[in-house]
């Protein structure tokens, strides 16, 4: 057994304390009368960086703060640059949470609280692969740098900001992304490409106020079914996105990628069984994980309009508004991707309406490579604490800042130890406790390796 793991052992009561006090914090980044929270989530972490010998920085930005630390300097060594979010995702539907949200709750090995996953439990892991390293060598093997943000669940605006105006905070060897999932439990992998993605507000006006719907029905135009008939053409039932121009810059994954997907344990049927479906949908050339991983999409998240209210109303609704977004792959952009909509919004939408399409933000999508040392080493740390190497992935999801690392140069390594069935942005959200304690190991093992082996 290696010290790290000696350590973690012997110091899990005590880790498992802490983390549980930092998720207790609802940092729920896009809900204003949380902000003061998503300041103390900050402060949480800025404190315990600090303790173990770091210089702590909180940025403000226009929203919530960044929080930058650097550990104790090492001449020589290389320099890792760690990142990961302190904000979550609000808790709801709450009713359906088997324990409360913030109230961290342990069961059948399994931490239960917004947030565990995604993605204070990882960020958590990598802090404490620094405290592990300190008490068990002593002096650290490389020079490590936090950045640790607290939007990346609304878009990264103010890291965005800081990034571009100091960009020598992205000056490193190796970038470590820890906010992602193993492909399944004992199964390493590590994302070698997301999706991007574009939010968009769709809102149609038809008639000048809502009309009683027998007086009018059948002749005068109604916003939510107006709205419904634009939304099919934009995503028909057979997936396609109705959008000119948005598969232009589509690339499919080479024949090698696609045939080593085949070979992963994730197959259709257990999708589908995870994702609680009695059926997939979507574009049937492609297979489950082609259309999540590889194809680009638009998902409608909700509909406001008419009347929703006890009983019954005969009304024509004069208003009707769809939240949607796009997700992206490569080599799609997001600028353009949500200029596309906008177009085909106002090309599609019927003379008789009214249309406003607001494009709140867009993210391009990333793509990392897989040859670099830092992967190789980082495959060698999955051995040694796994027993199996890397398999190389991607994911649907996006994180913001991804681009604008990768396009620093350092090697983007994603590497998470969250697992398929961890319900991020769900109720009953878990960190599972084994990969917690494996994860501490397996990011202090890596600091290891890419110290020792670049002497
Ligand atoms: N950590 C997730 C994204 C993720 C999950 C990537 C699993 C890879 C594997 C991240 O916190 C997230 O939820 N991102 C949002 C971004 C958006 C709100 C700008 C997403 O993908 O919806
Ligand atoms: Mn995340
Ligand atoms: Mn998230």
């Amino acid at each position: 057994m290696t010290s790290l793991t000696v350590f973690v052992q012997r110091e899990q009561s005590r880790l498992l304390s802490d983390l549980s006090d930092w998720l207790r914090i609802p940092s729920i980044s896009t809900q204003p009368e949380h902000a003061g929270d998503c300041r103390r989530a900050a402060a949480w972490i800025g404190g315990r960086l600090e303790r173990l010998g770091c210089r702590v920085e909180t940025i403000e930005t226009d929203g919530h703060p960044v929080l930058w630390a650097a550990g104790p300097e090492v001449p020589g060594a290389p320099t890792v640059l760690c990142y990961g979010h302190y904000d979550v995702q609000p808790p709801d539907p709450v009713d359906e949470w088997l324990s409360p949200a913030f109230e961290p709750t342990v069961r059948d090995g399994m931490l239960f609280a917004r947030g565990t996953a995604d993605d204070k439990g990882q960020v958590f892991c990598v802090v404490a692969a620094l405290e592990a390293l300190k008490a068990t060598r002593g002096k650290l093997p490389v020079n490590l740098r936090y950045l640790i943000e607290g939007e990346e669940e609304t878009g990264s605006r103010g890291l965005t900001d800081l990034l571009l105006r100091e960009p020598e905070r992205t000056r490193a060897d190796a970038v470590l992304v820890t906010d992602t999932n193993m492909v399944a439990p004992g199964r390493p992998s590590a994302d070698v490409a997301l999706r991007g993605i574009v939010h968009a507000e769709i809102h149609l006006r038809t008639l000048k106020a809502d009309l009683h719907s027998g007086l009018y029905g059948g002749a005068a135009p109604n916003a939510i079914e107006t709205l419904l008939h634009l939304l099919e053409k934009l995503k028909g039932e057979d997936g396609r996105i109705g959008i000119p121009g948005f598969y232009d810059r589509v690339k499919r994954p080479s024949a090698q990628e696609l045939k080593a997907w085949r070979a992963l344990p994730i197959k259709e049927k257990g999708f589908k069984e995870e994702a609680g479906a009695k059926g997939l949908v979507g574009e049937r050339k492609f297979s489950f994980l082609e259309r999540i991983w590889s194809r680009p999409t638009l998902e409608v998240h909700g509909i406001v309009g008419g009347y929703t209210g006890a009983g019954s109303k005969t009304v024509i609704p004069a208003e009707a508004t769809a939240k949607i977004s796009l997700r992206l792959v490569a080599d799609q952009r997001g600028k353009e991707a949500g200029a596309q909509l906008v177009k085909a919004v106002k090309r599609l939408a019927p003379k008789y309406a009214d249309v406003q399409v607001r494009v709140f933000s867009s993210v391009d999508p990333a793509q990392t490579p897989l040859d670099s040392r830092p992967f190789e080493l980082m495959d060698a740390a999955f051995r040694e604490i796994w027993g199996k190497g890397i398999a190389p992935i991607r994911s649907g999801g996006s994180i913001p800042i991804v681009p604008l690392l990768q396009q620093r140069g350092a090697p983007v390594v994603m590497a998470g130890i969250g697992l398929p069935d961890d319900r991020l942005h769900a109720p009953n959200e878990k960190l599972t406790l084994d990969q917690l304690w494996k994860g501490i190991v397996l990011f202090g093992r890596w600091f290891e390796l890419l110290g020792d082996r670049s002497q």
